[in-house]
């Protein structure tokens, strides 16, 4: 599948939230994003701008659903959070029904993907996060298939 890359750079918290909520506002039903990144790299910062992105006001809710694996949240469509860190593969992450919620209704955010790649649709978009100092990140997103090239047109 053709892919589509783009990396950008955040010097702060503030700078990954917004860059968040600008992406969040582009999305729309049935996108699906896959969050990697070692542990701090900001994946869950970045959910935060997203879900702000996506219309939910209420951003006291966003934490890292580490023990609950996935967190629904009302925006203008439905926001389902992942996260599959402690999970070995993907069956646990089908067990709990994520078909449902990433061919369903509204948009998927999936920390640590890597670990669950098997339940990922063929289409997505890939932000891989990395720690270039204390505060400062690199954003590399790469888009699979043409539904993110809109997206990514949009982010430049
Ligand atoms: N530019 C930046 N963007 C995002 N986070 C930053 C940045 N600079 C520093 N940080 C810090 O890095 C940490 C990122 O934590 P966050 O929970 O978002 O990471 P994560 O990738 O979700 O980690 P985990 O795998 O543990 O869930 C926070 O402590 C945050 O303050
Ligand atoms: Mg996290």
């Amino acid at each position: 599948m053709k892919e589509n890359k783009l990396t950008f750079k955040s010097a702060g918290v503030d700078e990954t939230t917004r860059f968040g909520a600008k992406l969040g506002m582009l999305l729309s039903q049935g996108d699906v994003i896959a969050l990697i990144g070692e542990l701090g790299a900001g994946k869950t910062t970045l959910v935060k701008g997203i879900v702000r992105g996506l219309g939910v006001t209420d951003r006291r809710v966003v934490k890292s659903p580490t023990f609950s694996l996935v967190h629904k949240y009302k925006g203008r469509i439905p926001v389902y959070h992942f996260d599959a860190y402690r999970l070995e593969d993907g069956e646990e992450m089908l067990d709990i029904g994520s078909d449902e919620m990433i061919y369903g209704d509204g948009v998927a955010l999936v920390e640590w993907a890597d670990k669950v790649s098997g339940c990922l649709p063929e289409e997505y978009l890939k932000i891989t996060l990395r720690a270039v100092s204390e505060n400062e990140r690199s954003i590399e997103i790469c888009g699979y298939g043409k539904r993110y090239d809109k997206i990514m047109g949009n982010l430049i």
